[in-house]
C-alpha cells in the first residue's frame, strides 16, 4: 500500500499498512518521521535458526529456518530452572524486504542480546556489542526488489561485554540470566535524506515563572535552514521557538520561553508536554520528531529528596526485566504493565532498573504514571579490563542519549552495581554523563561488603545496597553517611530473613518477608537523611547465582508471573485509602498448614483506620494497630489473635472503616471444597500485529476470590483462535503455589478472538477471552 499517507501519532509517524514504522519502534519517547514507504513492520515475520555456514548470503537455503516474530527469544523457556546452554550459541535472523530506488534505508534495533553482526545482501554493514541499548544501521546499497538483511546474534557468555566478564564462571557468575535474541522491537524502513537524529529538550529553571526549555537538536544531511519547536500540553500549544541552521552545522541549540502556564510533572499528577521539532528548507518540512518531556525539579539533598520543592520519601523496589517463557522478549504492553503494578498496585514512587537500561515502553509508562526511575549501565559486581571499561563509557553515552527526555528518570547510575571501580574510571563516566545531561546527578550502588565508602571526590548521591541485617539478626539499616545525599538502593532480598520467599514456603517465612519490607521502609521514613529506600525486589527472576534454588531467585514481593506474594500486601496498603482502601491478611485462611488458624499476632495489612473481624458473621473483635511496630509508616497495619477450635473452618470477614464509614469488606472461606479455578486476562483487546500480548493469570481461588496458595494439581490449558500461547500448557500448582500465568500473543492478521480454557481436576474449568483488532488500529483495553 505504498503511497498511503502516514498517520501522525504521539511517537511520530505510524506508517500506513505495509509501510515502515521507523522511529516509533526504537526512539522511545522520541518519535520520528518516516518520509517514504519501506517494507518491514515490527512483528513481521523474520526467518530464524541456528547459525550455519553461508547463512548471511542472499542465496542461503532457508528451508530449515523457522518464521518468527519480534520481540523474540532464541529458545523456549520455562518459568524457572533456565538452562543457559539453550541460548549460548550463534543464531541467524533473516529478513527479506523490498527496496526502492533513491530511498535511504535504515535498520533500527532496540535491543539484541548479546552481540549482533548485520549483513545486507551478503555484505557486512555493522556490528553491535551489548544487549541493552539500541543501535541504528544505515543500509546503503539497498536494491530495488528483494533484499536480505541477515543478523547474526551471538548469545555466548564468553563475550567481553558488560555485564558479562569473560574470565568468570559463565552465566552463573552474575545474579541474572540473559537469554539471547532480538528481544526488543526492531524495524527496517526509509528515512529522509536530511533528518533529525536526536532532540534533547531540557527544562530549565523549572520552579520559576521564567522557566524555559533548552533544545539541542542533532541533524544528519544537508539543506536544513531552520529548526522550529512547538511545546504542547493537553492538546494546546504553550510556546514555540526557532533557530536558523548555519550551513554545515550538525547541532543546533536554542531556548523556548513563555512557558509560565505549564503544568508541572509530579508523581501525583504526571503532566507531560509534547515538543514537536521540525527541520525545514524554506517552506518544506524535511523531517519531524516529537519528544515528550515533563517540567519537574528533582533534587537530592543531605536532608532528603525534593520533588518540585516538596519533600518526598522515595519508596520503591528494584525491577529485573525477565519474564517466564519469553525471557526478555516481552512486548511493549507487557513491559508497561510492570510499571502499572509498581505504581498503582504497590504504591511505589520509585523503581530502580537493576542492572541495565530497560525497555523504552517501560520508561514511557513510568513517565505517564508518575513513577520515578533510577537507570543504570549494565554491570554486576566487578569491572573488566580497559576495553571493558571503554564499553562502560559507550553505554553511559547510549543510555543517556536514549533516555534523557524522560521526566521520570531522576538519577543516572553511571557506576557498575557493587563494583568499586577506580576513581579515574568513575571520573570519566561521571564527566561524560554531565556533558550529555547537566540536569541529573550520577551515582552507583555500593555494596555492603565494601561499606559505604567511595573513593571519589565528586559523589553526588551516595547509594548503598544495605544488607547490614543478616539472616537471623534483628533488622537494621546502616546510618546514613553524613555530608552527602544518601539513598538505599537495595535491602532485604534473600540476604536478610530467608533464602527464598515462595508461596509454597512456610507461612512464617512468607510473613517474615512482609515484616522486613515494612521494617526497612519504616526505618528509612524515620530519618530525613535517607532520601528513600528501594528494596530488593519487585519480581522473582531466573538466576544461576544460588544454585540450590534451582535456577531462580525468589526474592520478589511478587513472583515471576507478577502475582503478588504476602509481602506485596504491605506495599499495596501504603497508598491513599480514599483512592483504594485495602485489606490484605498477611496469612492464608487455610486450615491445612495450621489446623487452628493463624494464631496470635497474625498480621493484617490495611490502610483503613479500623478493622472489625467476624467469624461466620459473628463479631470476633477488633484488630490492633501496629503503630508501635512501625511508627513512621503511613499505614502500619494491624495484628489479630485468630485461633479457632481444631476441626472448625469458619468464614472470616474483615470490615475496614475510615472514621465511621465502612469502606471495604472482605470475606475469606476456610472451606476448600468450594474453591474454584479462575482465569483472568489483563486486557480484553489486543492488536493482531504479531507482537502485542497480554498476561492471563490462572489461579485457585476460594469462593470469594482470594488466591488459595496451598492448592495443588495440574492445570491443563488450551487455546483457540489465531494466536500463540506463550507458556506451558500444563501448570503445576503444587510448584507455583496455586497460581501461575501465561501470555496470549495474537498472530498478525485479521481481527478475531482468542479463548484460553483452563481445566483442573477438582477446581473445574475457567476461560478468558480476548478480542483482537486489526494491526494498526488502536487496539487494547484493560479488563
Ligand atoms: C546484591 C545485588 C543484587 C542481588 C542481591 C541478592 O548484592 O546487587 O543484584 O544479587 O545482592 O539478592
Amino acid at each position: 500500500m505504498a503511497g498511503e499517507k502516514p498517520r501522525v501519532t504521539r511517537r511520530g509517524f505510524l506508517a500506513a499498512s505495509g509501510v515502515a514504522l521507523l522511529g516509533a519502534a526504537v526512539a522511545g519517547s522520541a518519535g520520528h518521521a518516516a518520509a517514504g514507504p519501506g517494507t518491514a513492520r515490527l512483528g513481521d515475520f523474520w526467518l530464524f535458526g541456528r547459525y550455519d555456514d553461508g547463512c548471511t548470503e542472499p542465496g542461503f537455503d532457508e528451508i530449515d529456518l523457522a518464521p518468527v516474530q519480534l520481540p523474540h527469544c532464541v529458545t523456549p523457556l520455562s518459568w524457572t530452572g533456565w538452562d543457559p546452554a539453550s541460548w549460548q550459541d550463534r543464531w541467524i535472523y533473516r529478513k527479506h524486504f523490498t527496496g526502492l530506488a533513491n530511498e535511504r534505508f535504515l535498520a533500527r534495533f532496540d535491543g539484541v542480546l548479546t552481540n549482533a553482526e548485520v549483513h545486507l545482501n551478503g555484505r557486512p554493514v555493522a556490528t553491535h556489542e551489548g544487549g541493552y541499548l539500541p543501535f541504528e544501521v544505515d543500509l546503503p546499497g539497498v536494491l530495488p526488489g528483494d533484499n536480505v538483511l541477515a543478523v547474526v546474534v551471538d548469545g555466548r557468555w564468553a563475550l567481553d561485554v558488560p555485564p558479562n566478564l569473560p574470565h568468570s564462571a559463565g552465566p552463573s557468575a552474575i545474579d541474572f540470566y540473559q537469554p539471547a535474541g532480538i528481544y526488543r522491537p526492531a524495524a527496517i524502513g526509509t528515512v529522509p535524506r536530511t533528518r533529525l537524529t536526536d532532540v534533547f529538550a531540557r527544562p530549565v529553571d523549572v520552579l520559576s515563572p521564567g522557566r524555559s526549555l533548552h533544545l539541542t537538536c542533532t541533524l544528519d544531511g544537508p539543506g536544513a535552514a531552520e529548526v522550529t519547536a512547538s511545546v504542547r500540553q493537553a492538546g494546546r500549544e504553550l510556546a514555540r521557538g526557532a533557530a536558523q541552521v548555519p550551513a554545515g552545522t550538525r547541532t543546533v541549540e536554542f531556548d523556548v520561553h513563555g512557558l509560565d502556564a505549564v503544568r508541572l510533572w509530579d508523581v501525583e499528577d504526571p503532566a507531560l508536554c509534547d515538543v514537536v521539532v521540525t527541520i525545514r528548507s524554506g517552506p518544506r518540512a524535511l523531517d519531524q520528531r516529537v519528544v515528550r518531556v515533563g517540567f519537574r525539579e528533582a533534587r537530592f539533598a543531605q536532608d532528603g529528596f525534593f520533588l518540585n520543592g516538596r519533600r518526598l520519601k522515595l519508596f520503591g523496589l528494584n525491577r529485573h526485566q525477565w519474564y517466564p517463557f519469553a525471557g526478555g522478549a516481552a512486548p511493549d504492553r507487557v513491559q508497561r504493565r510492570d510499571a502499572e503494578i509498581l505504581r498503582r498496585e504497590l504504591n511505589c514512587t520509585m523503581v530502580r532498573c537493576s542492572h541495565y537500561p530497560q525497555s523504552s515502553a517501560f520508561l514511557d509508562a513510568c513517565d505517564e504514571l508518575g513513577l520515578l526511575v533510577w537507570e543504570e549501565i549494565p554491570g554486576w559486581g566487578r569491572v573488566g579490563d580497559a576495553a571493558w571499561q571503554q564499553r562502560n563509557l559507550r553505554d553511559v553515552s547510549a543510555m543517556i542519549t536514549r533516555d534523557r527526555n524522560h521526566p521520570s528518570i531522576i538519577v543516572w547510575g553511571t557506576r557498575v552495581n557493587e563494583a568499586n571501580g577506580t576513581t579515574a574510571m568513575y571520573g570519566r563516566t561521571g564527566r561524560l554523563a554531565r556533558q550529555l545531561d547537566p540536569s541529573r546527578p550520577t551515582s552507583g550502588a555500593l555494596a555492603s561488603t565494601t561499606g559505604a565508602r567511595y573513593a571519589g571526590a565528586d559523589i553526588e548521591v551516595l547509594a548503598y545496597n544495605d544488607y547490614t541485617a543478616r539472616r537471623g539478626a534483628p533488622f537494621q539499616l546502616r546510618p546514613p553517611r553524613a555530608g552527602v545525599p544518601y539513598l538505599v538502593t537495595e535491602s532485604i532480598g534473600t540476604l536478610a530473613g530467608a533464602r527464598a520467599y515462595r508461596r509454597t514456603d512456610l507461612p512464617a517465612t512468607q510473613r517474615l518477608q512482609a515484616e522486613l519490607h515494612a521494617k526497612a521502609h519504616d526505618l528509612a521514613a524515620a530519618d530525613d537523611r535517607y532520601c528513600g529506600l528501594l528494596a530488593w525486589c519487585a519480581f522473582d527472576y531466573p538466576s544461576g547465582w544460588q544454585r540450590s534454588m534451582g535456577g531462580s531467585k525468589f526474592a520478589g514481593v511478587s513472583d515471576i508471573f507478577r502475582i503478588p506474594k504476602p509481602a506485596a500486601a504491605f506495599y499495596a496498603t501504603q497508598g491513599d485509602p480514599l483512592v483504594r482502601p485495602v485489606v490484605e491478611p498477611g496469612f492464608a485462611w487455610d486450615f491445612t498448614a495450621s489446623p487452628t488458624g493463624p494464631g496470635r499476632d497474625a498480621p493484617i495489612w490495611s490502610n483503613c483506620d479500623r478493622l472489625l473481624l467476624f467469624l461466620d458473621d459473628r463479631p470476633a473483635g477488633e484488630a490492633r494497630s501496629r503503630r508501635a511496630d512501625f511508627p513512621h509508616l503511613p499505614h502500619p497495619g494491624f495484628a489479630v489473635d485468630l485461633t479457632v477450635p481444631r476441626g472448625q473452618r469458619p468464614q472470616l470477614r474483615v470490615d475496614g472503616y475510615l472514621g465511621d464509614r465502612l469502606v471495604v469488606s472482605r470475606r475469606f472461606s476456610g472451606d476448600r471444597a468450594r474453591d474454584v479455578l479462575s482465569c483472568a486476562a489483563d486486557d480484553t483487546q489486543l492488536r493482531a500485529d504479531g507482537a502485542d500480548a497480554t498476561r492471563v493469570v490462572v489461579a485457585a481461588m476460594d469462593r470469594f476470590g482470594t488466591l488459595r496458595a496451598g492448592a495443588t494439581g495440574t492445570v491443563t490449558l488450551s487455546l483457540t483462535g489465531q494466536g500463540e500461547l506463550v507458556g506451558d500448557r500444563e501448570l503445576d500448582f503444587g510448584a507455583t503455589g496455586g497460581a501461575a500465568a501465561v501470555w496470549l500473543r495474537p498472530f498478525a492478521g485479521p481481527p478475531g478472538k482468542l479463548t484460553l480454557t483452563a481445566r483442573h481436576e477438582t477446581l473445574g474449568t475457567a476461560t478468558a477471552t480476548v478480542t483482537t483488532t486489526a494491526s494498526g488500529s488502536e487496539g487494547g483495553s484493560r479488563s
